[in-house]
């Protein structure tokens, strides 16, 4: 996600901003910037790429003269990463500047009326339309036009501002993102968060939503919402730089998990309007969507596993035919595509090479394509006729977590849109699973509870050979993703299965001992799963189940259970997968994996 610095005192701004926005890279960026303030002229510097572009660009700083400053790391949201689009923005007067970490939700209407009063947009970002509501309200009182400015956003934002005709003094302000301000001696800072602030001081304040403050070289204000001066506590940050990073958590990958339930909301929230599904990004008609004789859905890895579980709730409620289709083996296939195809391609990083490749061969064949992904402004969106953003922010574990769980909240929203469109589902039904869905954010919350019973279960569950994951349906495409995670991150050899297809072959290899985990979660066929684990235990396996929350029958027959609230039996596997990603993760914690980093793999597979 975006990161923002600033910086007040006595030194050259330019390079206490480079530094701290180099602390801040780890949030993942696609775009950086500074501008820093001298003798009443703003100098701003800004970047599409790595910061070490803007270091080079601004020879460290040196060319970006003054005391005072904002700075930038961008995470791309509204509009592509580029030069224009990179943070800080300036106003039509040259006199303002800003730097935003959030997104702001009304900046459609707001750029409309900016507009119309004659105000001159340079980028396509929703942050641009703060500096210019800054520059029309301002009467010559700074904190008054902030006040002013801020009162009309709606959304998340953490500012950094700055004017010329203050020299010295910057604004913070904070609304849903998190913002730190940091206490020096003849200098002030503020920052996303305290990686940025603690190489040059470790007195810090936590401002909360609704908060501005006032930053000169020596003084610092902090207002409530009513722009009354209030007084805050300082923070001794004790955190290493590490620890900040990832937030207090050990590894990338627990941050990421327990980040689950925050970004199914971020894919959620902008297309549930009026309890209706608004997909902007993604309106088919009626007669397109009934134009579509099949979809294929392509993708590799998890993202291939997040297309086998989402399946169900598009055949289900579509009753359109769905493939699910290795990208490395459908390019190859040559498949029955053809312009009645919708192609659906999933990835995180949107910079797959196999996908990518799989997608272009669809496209020749004459399939409209809608891409599934994460990086705002990746090949895969920009090959795509239609792109749906997962809004998971940026995921830094190789092995992906929200990645998945997001891919599949955008499948479920397209399924139910679908439905509705071609008029396959009654008002009722369809209200009741906008509710479900909406609930899935607490219904994933409750799991990560859970979590201290998994570090026990993942001592049990340790295996020097190998783990078989079994379930049927929704179920068994869980335990596909189940299975991928435990290889990754611990090395152990994990198989998921068709728990139905056990007694044909494979049961052969069920010994004294053997781990099984049981995905029992959907209620149509548990009888069936529970007769399954039944087999396996007679061959002396030890049964760790998932089950919902009510089947008491289970605890019967698994040695374990871990239950799952109960969910809406169509988005079921966005929480079902939660407690397998903490067993593999604490599994590979108790082996000393490098749980970031695992051998082998990368983070995007840009290569075939
Ligand atoms: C998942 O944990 C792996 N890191 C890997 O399977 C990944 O899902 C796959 O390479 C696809 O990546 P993408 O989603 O960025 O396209």
């Amino acid at each position: 996600m975006c990161g923002i610095v600033g910086f007040t005192g006595r030194q050259s701004a330019a390079p206490v901003l480079l530094e701290g926005l180099k602390k801040l890279e780890y949030r993942g960026y696609d775009s950086a910037g500074i501008a820093c303030e001298q003798k009443g002229t703003i100098s701003v510097s800004k970047v599409s790429g790595r910061i070490a572009n803007l270091c080079e660009k601004t020879e460290n700083g040196r060319l970006v003269p003054g005391c005072s400053g904002i700075g930038h790391t961008r995470w791309a949201t509204h509009g592509a990463p580029t030069d224009i689009n990179a943070h800080p923005h300036v106003s039509n007067d040259g006199r303002f500047s800003v730097v935003h970490n959030g997104i702001i939700e009304n900046y459609m209407e707001l750029r409309k009326e900016l507009t119309a009063r004659g105000y001159q947009f340079q980028s396509e970002t929703d942050t641009e339309v703060i500096v210019h509501l800054i520059e029309m309200y301002y009467k010559g009182n700074l904190k008054d036009a902030v006040m002013k400015a801020t009162s009309r956003l709606e959304g998340s934002y953490a500012l950094g501002i700055m004017c010329s005709d203050c020299p010295g003094t910057l604004f913070a302000v904070r609304e849903a993102s998190p913002l730190i301000l940091g206490i020096g001696v003849g200098e002030n800072f503020f920052a996303s968060d305290v990686t940025a602030l603690v190489a040059y001081t470790r007195n810090a304040i936590y401002l909360d939503d609704g908060e501005f403050a006032e930053l000169t070289a020596d003084d610092m204000t902090v207002f409530d919402c009513t722009g009354t001066p209030i007084h805050k506590p300082v923070s001794r940050i004790t955190w290493s730089i590490e620890a900040a990073e990832k937030g207090g958590y050990e590894h990338f990958m627990l941050k990421e998990i327990m980040e689950q339930p925050r970004a199914v909301k971020s894919a959620i929230a902008p297309r549930i309007q009026d309890d209706r599904v608004h997909l902007d990004d993604f309106e088919f008609t009626a007669d397109e969507l009934r134009d579509i004789r099949k979809i294929v859905i392509t993708a590799c890895g998890s993202a291939y596993y997040a297309g086998c579980a989402g399946r169900y709730a598009i055949e289900k409620l579509c009753r359109i035919p769905v493939t699910v289709e290795l990208a490395s083996e459908l390019r190859y296939n040559d498949p029955q595509i053809d312009e009645h195809t919708l192609l659906i391609v999933l990835s995180q990083s949107g910079e797959t090479a196999d996908t990518i490749a799989a997608m272009r061969e669809c496209q020749a064949r004459g399939a409209k394509s809608l891409a599934i992904v994460n990086v705002v402004g990746s090949t895969i969106a920009k090959l795509a006729d239609h792109t749906m953003y997962t809004w998971a922010g940026p995921e830094i574990a190789v092995a992906t977590t929200k990645g998945y769980t997001t891919q599949l909240t955008v499948l479920y929203l397209f399924a139910l849109y679908a439905a509705e469109k071609l008029d396959l589902i009654s008002s009722e039904s369809y209200h009741k699973l906008i509710d479900a869905l909406e609930t899935l954010p607490k219904m994933m919350q409750q799991v990560l509870d859970m979590n201290p019973a998994l570090p026990k279960m993942a001592k049990k569950y340790n295996s020097k050979g190998s783990v078989f994951y079994i379930g049927r349906n929704t179920d068994y495409a869980v335990a596909l993703e189940g299975a991928l995670k435990m290889k990754e991150i611990s090395y152990i050899h994990a198989e998921a299965y068709a728990a139905g297809e056990l007694k044909h072959g494979t049961i052969a290899l069920i010994d004294e001992g053997q781990p099984v985990i049981a995905l029992c979660c959907n209620e149509q066929i548990a009888e069936k799963t529970m007769n399954n684990i039944i087999e396996v235990k007679a061959r002396g396996a030890k049964v760790l189940a998932v089950a919902r929350k009510g089947n008491r029958a289970i605890l019967s027959h698994a040695d374990d259970v871990i239950y799952i609230p109960k969910v809406e039996p169509l988005f079921s596997a966005a929480v079902e997968i939660v407690p397998l990603q903490l067993l593999a993760y604490y599994v590979a914690k108790d082996n000393g994996c490098d749980i970031d980093k695992p051998k082998n793999l990368a983070k995007s597979v840009t290569v075939e």
